[in-house]
């Protein structure tokens, strides 16, 4: 099979495109033909192996793709050969992610995709997704709650904000950095935006929730905000931290723990089997009605993947980068 692939950590220059041999599905397992891989931050973070190593000799990146099982491996129900479906975390604690014309995983994690939802948007939403449904439906969930998500156009926010709003939240409030965004964000259901870095956001967040602050935070960036939050939020708020710009986030002690914030850390890759199924659950039926747009951004061949990466890495696009397989 063609796939990507790279056999030491480094800029998108270590990977390559070649032929592999195609995986056969293993007991449990389904064999996908991938039609659509999707790149998303941590697949060139984890390619540079800045934060770790390569676990593999040899790995095909990328968690996130959709496809079609052509085969699958004792103990699965033959009925699920020709089901179209998406993946989630096909390259984590995985040597051979989706970036291939096939993969191999366990049946669980290649789950059905609506008929009406392109394989493009199924390559969107193993991490994308996944990632906002849970910062939003962590302790407690978000009905009747204002919500902050910052970074709204970014992949993960503009699924946040879409959600919040079906989730039955009060008001859901975004930031941005410029008017292209802001547009973006607004589109997906924002009741308002706020440029972060050209606004007080302090102010500007009590003016639009009648000073009361907001209840969660799907926070894309906790280094750079955490200095804020108690100023933000109201008594008791969540804020559900997916992502920080750099290491180290600092809480100002005194008025975070007077407000009673609650911080809560998480990585979609390692969801419990009963919040991912909770997150699933309430996604199918979205996908089904074609209640989500979904933000791809660009879809480039296969072999443009160390440019694809490039782009993403970059931030230059609005939404997901996607490989066509
Ligand atoms: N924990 C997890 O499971 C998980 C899952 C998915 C992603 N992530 C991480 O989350 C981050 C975002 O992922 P993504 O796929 O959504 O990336 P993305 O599509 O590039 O979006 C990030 C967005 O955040 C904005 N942003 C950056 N710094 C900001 C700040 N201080 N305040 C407000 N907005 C800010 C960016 O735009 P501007 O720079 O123009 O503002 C951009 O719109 C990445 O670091 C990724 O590794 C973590």
């Amino acid at each position: 099979m063609r796939a990507v692939f790279y056999d030491t950590n480094g800029t998108s220059d270590v990977l390559r495109v070649g032929e592999l041999p195609t995986p056969s599905p293993a007991a449990g397992e389904v064999l996908v033909r991938v039609a659509v891989s999707g790149v998303n931050p941590s697949d060139w973070k984890t390619r540079l192996g800045s934060a770790r190593k390569m676990a593999f000799p040899r790995v095909v990146p990328h968690s996130d793709g959709a496809g079609v099982i052509e085969a699958v491996g004792e103990g699965v129900d033959r009925a699920r050969i020709g089901q179209r479906v998406w993946i989630w975390n096909g390259q984590w604690k995985r040597a051979f992610g989706t970036a291939a014309e096939y993969i191999a995983l366990p049946a669980i994690q290649a789950v059905p995709l609506p008929e009406g939802t392109s394989f493009e948007a199924g390559a969107c939403l193993g991490i994308p997704a996944l990632t906002a449904l849970h910062g939003l439906l962590t302790d407690g969930g978000c009905a009747g709650q204002r919500v902050l998500v910052t970074g709204g156009a970014g992949s993960v926010g503009h699924y946040a904000i879409q959600m919040a709003r079906l989730l039955g939240a009060s008001q859901v409030l975004a930031t941005v950095s410029g008017p292209e965004k802001a547009a973006h964000a607004m589109a997906a259901g924002a009741d308002a935006c706020v440029n972060y870095k050209q606004e007080d956001q302090v102010a500007r967040i009590a003016e639009l929730t009648g000073g009361a602050g907001v209840d969660r935070v799907v926070e894309v960036d906790m280094a750079g905000n955490g200095r804020l939050l108690h100023q933000i939020c109201a008594h008791g708020a969540v804020v559900a931290g997916y992502g920080s710009n750099t290491q180290e986030a600092v809480f100002p002690f005194s008025p975070t723990i007077s407000k009673g914030i609650g911080v809560r850390f998480y990585i979609v890759y390692e969801l419990t089997a009963a919040q991912r199924a909770i997150a699933v659950g309430a996604l199918t039926p979205w996908l089904a009605r074609g209640m989500l747009n979904h933000a791809v951004a660009a879809t480039l061949p296969l072999a443009d993947c160390a440019r694809a990466h490039d782009e993403v890495q970059a931030g230059r696009h609005m939404g997901n980068v996607v490989l066509a397989c």
